[in-house]
């Protein structure tokens, strides 16, 4: 297999070619791919007509999986670790989540091992005149952390952060979308605290982990220090020079790092246009 990585031209983000995700990938491949990953934080490749087997191989082949368990109504017949994102109605309910991505997050924060990469393969992609709807948007976490002031990296330095899922589903419900009640389970581990500023366990660059769906509360400071110092940085981090913005097509897998990145997805399309994703999510770096 003969790779190219051709970078977006934006902050982050590449597309990748040269690789047919139906096959078994060699480690020499693996190890191309994973920098390629690493440098971008976000790379995609077109054309794959991949299926769950696929999805679930490739994935492990980058790091270790982990099982996420959905609160809608995912097809039963998924396996586990494969987690769907759609708009569609069967049977008066939902396949898999509809708003996943309706805030500037990054994939389990909430979590004491927050996801370590997710892998997204788009099904259904909902067109308009002949343009595609429902992209993702990209913010890159380690542009955004060096383009702080050394003020602001000074202070930053050492702080820590409350991310709660239930904060998300509050956010959710505010906008009239109610989300369902978090399991017992999922409650137990709805809440985590993580560094302001965390330091990437491959390419220990900076970057900069605060998001408007998950952080609660800087820790260590007053109340309203905490409010006005969450305003700046998450409004910071989202500038659309720190952006890639991903127009789906169908058959597109693209994969983003969750601790250099965070992302958020476009509502713009409603049934009868449908959106149908797949993802995996993984727990490790490798
Ligand atoms: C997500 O937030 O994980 C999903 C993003 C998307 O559906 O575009």
């Amino acid at each position: 297999m003969s790779l190219k990585i051709i970078p977006a031209g934006a902050a982050l983000g590449a597309e990748i070619t040269g690789v047919d995700l139906t096959k078994n990938i060699d480690d020499a491949t693996y190890k191309q791919l994973k920098q390629a990953f690493y440098q971008h934080e976000v790379v995609y490749f077109r054309d794959q007509d991949i299926g769950d087997d696929d999805h679930l191989r490739f994935s492990a082949g980058i790091g270790e999986l982990r099982r996420i368990l959905s609160r809608t109504n995912a097809p039963s017949l998924k396996p586990p670790e494969i987690f769907t994102l759609s708009n569609i109605i069967e049977n008066g309910k939902h396949i898999g989540s509809y708003d996943s991505g309706l805030f500037w997050h990054t994939d389990g924060a909430y979590a004491t091992q927050p996801h370590a990469v997710s892998i997204l393969r788009a099904v259904e992609v909902p067109y308009k005149d002949g343009r595609p709807l429902g992209a993702t948007c990209f913010a890159s976490m380690t542009a955004a952390y060096d383009a702080l002031s050394s003020a602001m990296k000074h202070r930053l330095e050492g702080l820590q952060a409350l991310h709660s899922r239930l904060l998300r589903d509050e956010k959710s419900n505010q906008l009239g979308r109610k989300r369902a009640e978090l399991t017992a389970e999922q409650k137990k581990n709805a809440e985590a605290v993580h560094p302001v500023v965390r330091i990437h366990p491959i390419t220990k660059r900076k970057c900069l982990y605060v998001s408007e769906g998950y952080t609660a509360r800087i820790l260590g400071i007053s109340d309203d220090e905490s409010k006005n110092l969450l305003e700046e940085l998450t409004a910071h981090c989202v500038q659309p020079q720190f952006r890639y913005t991903h127009d789906w097509r169908v058959h597109d897998v693209l994969m983003w790092d969750d601790c250099s990145t965070q992302h958020r997805a476009t509502f713009d399309y409603a049934l009868p246009l449908r959106r149908l994703m797949y993802k995996t999510t993984l727990a490790t770096y490798s």
